[in-house]
């Protein structure tokens, strides 16, 4: 089955800031028409617009400051889109954030926020462009989730528990949305090298680090999920080293998984390593 085409689409990002958002923005510059911008921090997204503009005189860059967590403001991004009559044809929805550190002390307002963007105004946006897709029978989602969403994660709970939705989210649409025309893809990355980790990271906490073998460098994330969505596959799992890792860990049976966190805890409070892809106590080693 053939992919979407990527030459002369107009896609909407969001969370393109930063990260993985803004390297979207980067590589469809010089092949989408259009690009929709989105995320909190406005700025940005102004010299962003700028540094694409003066590659690609062609492109037409709109920016829209925009809180996703807040409903009046995702209702307003909404409202200016049909105002202006921007029709988006390829929804990336990229915008999230994680919270490491034990379930039991998070900031309630923290666990709120990851809900609403990483789940509500992923599912809200995809409902909101979705049904003009279907009807001009064209169009894809690239919903961006995590590795982490495959297990459960003990110290990123709640992260890993939205990118869980998120992927299932997804398979759930692309299975309803066969034949037409409309393409759902998944993107699946491990640790990356992004502002992520500061921002997940909770005040006076030690920044950790998994080994630098399994993350993969931010262009070769969104290279991959283009040719993803280009290919229409259903997951895109960027880098070999994380390709393995969750092969494996969605072969494993969840009761060998649960041994392996406990066996994983047990070494860790003896002060050895262990590597688990289950995490103890609230400590992150490096899966995201
Ligand atoms: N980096 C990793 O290791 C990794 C691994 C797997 C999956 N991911 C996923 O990849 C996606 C992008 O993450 P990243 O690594 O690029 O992180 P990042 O550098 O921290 O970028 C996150 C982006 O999300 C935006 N965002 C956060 N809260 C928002 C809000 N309330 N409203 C609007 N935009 C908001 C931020 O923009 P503003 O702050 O300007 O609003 C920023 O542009 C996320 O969904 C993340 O879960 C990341």
């Amino acid at each position: 089955m053939s992919g979407f085409k990527i030459d002369g689409c107009s896609a909407l990002i969001t969370g393109a800031s930063a990260g993985i958002g803004r390297e979207f923005a980067r590589q469809l510059a010089g092949r989408a028409g259009s690009l929709v911008l989105v995320a909190r921090r406005g700025e940005r997204l102004e010299q962003l617009r700028d540094e694409l503009i003066k590659r690609d005189p062609n492109l037409h860059v709109h920016i829209r400051a925009t809180d996703l967590s807040r409903d009046d403001q995702r209702d307003e991004l909404c409202d200016w889109l049909a105002r202006e009559k921007i029709h988006v044809d390829f929804l990336i929805n990229n915008a999230g954030l994680g919270d490491l550190g034990p379930f039991a002390a998070a900031d309630p307002d923290r666990i709120d926020q990851m809900l609403r963007v990483n789940i509500i105004a992923l599912t809200a946006l995809t409902r909101e462009l979705l049904p003009a897709m279907i009807g001009r029978k064209q169009g894809a989602i690239l919903n961006v989730s995590s590795s982490a969403g495959f297990l459960p994660i003990a110290g990123f709970a709640v992260y890993a528990a939205t990118k869980a939705y998120v992927t299932s989210f997804s398979e759930a649409i692309r299975a309803e949305l066969y034949g037409t025309g409309v393409k759902v893809s998944t993107l699946c990355p491990g640790p990356v090298h992004t502002e992520f980790g500061d921002v997940a990271n909770r005040p006076g906490r030690q920044p950790e680090r998994g080994p630098e073998v399994v993350y993969v460098s931010v262009e070769r994330v969104v290279r991959d999920a283009i040719a993803g969505i280009e290919g229409n596959r259903a997951l895109v799992i960027p880098g070999f080293m994380m390709k393995l890792g969750m092969l494996f860990v969605r072969l494993t049976p969840m009761s060998i998984l649960r041994l392996a966190s406990r066996i994983s805890e047990t070494i860790s409070r003896s002060g050895k390593t262990f590597p688990s892809v289950i995490q103890d106590n609230g400590r992150e080693k490096g899966h995201r």
